[in-house]
């Protein structure tokens, strides 16, 4: 697919069957040029991605987009060089958010807005937030989880607008953050190439099987 059709299938709304979109998506190592994503093009794809599930719908997650020619290169030694944060259009850090509970009231009271339960189950909802998140340990953990599915979004509807995505964990961590100015709250989960894809990856690796993965009943357990 050239560039310019490319162009035209990212205004389109995304029709593809969710399985195609699986199937097809694959972590690129060999971008192609093309154009940068348009204002309209990335409010879809961050549109989208915040549709991800979250525990009490918290959304702890952040990100921030590096097209910058010259930004990305100095971030390059800092992504172990991989060639793909230059080859790709824009890298975007995905940062899991260790408190995103600053925003317990307002996003409990879009529950009770929303007519899900009474104030006084967000009271002991709200209470409930320590109990679930007690320490620095569950927070990073719920950083780690909520950033990583909203990465995964990220990277099917990608795939659904023609583009193409490299999550990277090949970086450093204190590094990209420094340079990106994060917050001390949040944490840099991956760093997410995006770009026009070349096509020409080699063939997916195997995956482990069903009968090897899954555990029925306990782990161990036989179907
Ligand atoms: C969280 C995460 C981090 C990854 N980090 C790197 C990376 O630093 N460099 C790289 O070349 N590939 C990286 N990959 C790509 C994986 O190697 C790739 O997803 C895996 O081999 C399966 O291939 P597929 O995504 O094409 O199915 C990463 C993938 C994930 C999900």
């Amino acid at each position: 697919m050239n560039a310019p059709t490319q162009g035209k299938l990212l205004e389109q709304t995304l029709t593809t069957g969710i399985e195609e979109v699986i199937r097809r998506r694959r972590a690129i190592h060999s971008f192609v040029p093309g154009p940068n994503l348009s204002k309209e093009q990335w409010q879809k794809l961050f549109d989208l991605t915040a549709l991800t599930p979250s525990s009490y719908n918290f959304q702890p997650w952040d990100f921030v987009v590096v097209e910058d020619v010259k930004k990305r290169e100095e971030l390059l030694p800092l992504c172990w060089n991989q060639k793909q944060v230059m080859d790709s259009v824009a890298v975007v850090a995905v940062l899991g958010d260790k408190n995103p509970h600053r925003r317990d009231d307002q996003i409990l009271q879009q529950f009770v807005d929303g007519g899900y339960f009474n104030d006084e189950v967000k009271q002991t909802l709200k209470g409930s937030i320590d109990v679930v998140y007690p320490n620095e340990e569950r927070r990073v953990e719920h950083a780690v989880c909520g950033a990583s599915l909203a990465a995964m979004t990220m990277m099917l509807v990608a795939d659904g607008m023609g583009l193409g995505t490299a999550p990277l964990i090949g970086f450093d961590p204190k590094g990209v953050a420094e340079y990106l100015k994060v917050p001390s709250d949040y944490m840099v989960v991956m760093m997410m190439c995006i770009g026009h894809p070349s096509h020409k990856e080699l063939p997916r690796q195997p995956r482990r099987g069903y009968g090897d993965f899954v555990h029925w009943d306990a782990f161990g357990g036989k179907a």
